[in-house]
């Protein structure tokens, strides 16, 4: 199936990743998805920790969502006018996020990050942005510039020029870029966790730090909180860290498994989106009935009481085994995580910043990616980006990944 799908879609993959180019070997086709795991379409079955690459944070496939995703199709997939669900959903989502007084909806975390700066720059006049090294926020132009994992051909310089990237973690070099470009950077746009350079939290005080540097500056804090959204909390990184952005991106888990962007923050901004503003952004398929009536369900259940205590209780467990695992062998890998978004790190020491991920080993982690294949276990096919438990693994799910990537971890070390 791999050189069939291949000579008719690039790399056989509509997203490079699932190529597997990165760990080697053929990509994995999968048939059903289920709670916390995934069945190939040779009969194996996976626990499952790519989560899609971040949307199941309930686990595949919750039956209260399929409901009420199949209720809506059934009354129609997509009107092109507004609706009830819409409503609903925008209500729901602006109680979760108290920095969001307005949102609107897209189909993709990409299509809500490139919407949030073009409206940064409209409302503020200013056409630079900055963006930190490592972070990814979509395949746009504006943001896949240079520095980070996945760059790209076809951004014209010109596009690049508006766009200024900082280490991440490392307020002084941001307080220096800001003062150099003072009265020109509409936006400063950030992963509030860096979600793809391995898991990397912001040191104590850093996103207080920037954001007390973009209201010094008159600069928009965008947090891109595509795959924390609803993930490292119901409210995402801003309610863990306390931090208020002024827009918020969000994707990935939003929907429920449907695909789904949403952009927001405070009125005064949102409002110059048209027809009110000057700024202009559509979509055929945006507030789509099902989608939006997948996103209601799931977040009237990551509401429910212990959803994120239960997630945080999976993912000490798994940490504590692998911990012990990694200290009895004396190997060189880290263990980062925030909440249920998690790294294992082939590098000698914490990776804090793009530069420390550049010394981790892909090699000994496509070992590890494939011996836990061959074993039933499916992490990211990337050496960097964030693994996602569920919380439909169960105690008994996380004891067996504890046993089997401990013998995965003994079998290369
Ligand atoms: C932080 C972040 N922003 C933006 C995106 C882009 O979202 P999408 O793949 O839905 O376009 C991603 C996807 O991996 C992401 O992790």
């Amino acid at each position: 199936m791999s050189e069939q799908i291949a000579s008719v879609i690039p790399g056989g993959v509509d997203s490079p990743f699932r190529s597997f180019h990165e760990v080697g070997g053929h990509t994995i086709f999968l048939e059903r998805a289920s709670g916390a795991y995934v069945f190939d379409v040779d009969g194996n079955k996976y626990i499952d920790y790519l989560g899609a690459w971040g949307p199941a944070v309930l686990g595949h496939s919750p039956p209260s969502v399929v409901a009420a995703a199949r209720k809506a199709l059934e009354s129609g997939a997509v009107f092109g006018t507004p609706h009830a669900l819409e409503l609903e959903m925008a209500e729901q989502l602006i109680a979760a996020y108290p920095s969001i007084e307005k949102v609107r909806f897209v189909n993709s975390g990409t299509e809500a990050v490139m919407s949030a700066v073009r409206l940064a720059r409209g409302c503020t006049g200013r056409d630079l942005i900055v963006s930190f090294e490592g972070c990814y926020h979509g395949h746009s132009d504006a943001v896949l510039v240079s520095r980070q994992h996945r760059a790209s051909s076809g951004v014209p310089q010109a596009v690049a020029e508006f766009t200024l990237q900082v280490p991440f973690n490392d307020l002084p070099a941001l307080e220096q870029c800001l003062a150099a470009n003072a009265g020109q950077v509409a936006a400063l746009l950030i992963e509030p966790v860096a979600g793809s350079m391995g898991v990397i939290p912001p040191e104590p005080g850093y996103l207080e730090g920037v954001r007390r540097l973009c209201s010094a500056h008159d600069t928009l804090l965008i947090f891109d909180e595509v795959l924390t959204g609803l993930r490292v909390a119901l409210g995402g990184a801003q309610a863990l860290y306390g931090v208020k952005p002024d827009l918020t991106c969000l994707g990935k888990a939003l929907g429920g498994g449907l695909p789904i962007g949403a952009y927001g923050g405070a009125a005064w901004i949102m409002d110059h989106l048209q027809p009110l503003g000057q700024v202009y952004q559509a979509g055929t398929f945006s507030g789509n009935p099902v989608t939006m009536a997948s996103g209601v369900e799931t977040l009237k259940l990551l509401s429910e009481p212990g959803v994120y205590q239960t997630l945080e209780a999976r993912a000490q467990q798994l940490f504590q085994g692998l911990g012990e695992t990694i200290r009895k062998l004396e190997l060189p890998v880290q263990l980062q995580r925030v909440g249920s978004m998690f790294a294992v790190l082939f590098a000698p020491g914490p990776v804090k910043n793009y530069r420390d991920s550049l010394v981790i080993d892909a090699g000994r982690f496509a070992e590890f990616f494939h011996q836990l294949l061959d074993r039933g276990i499916f992490l990211p096919p990337s050496a960097v980006d964030a693994a996602c438990l569920s919380a439909a693994h169960s105690p008994q799910d996380i004891e067996t990944s504890v046993r089997l990537m401990s013998e995965a971890l003994r079998s290369i070390a």
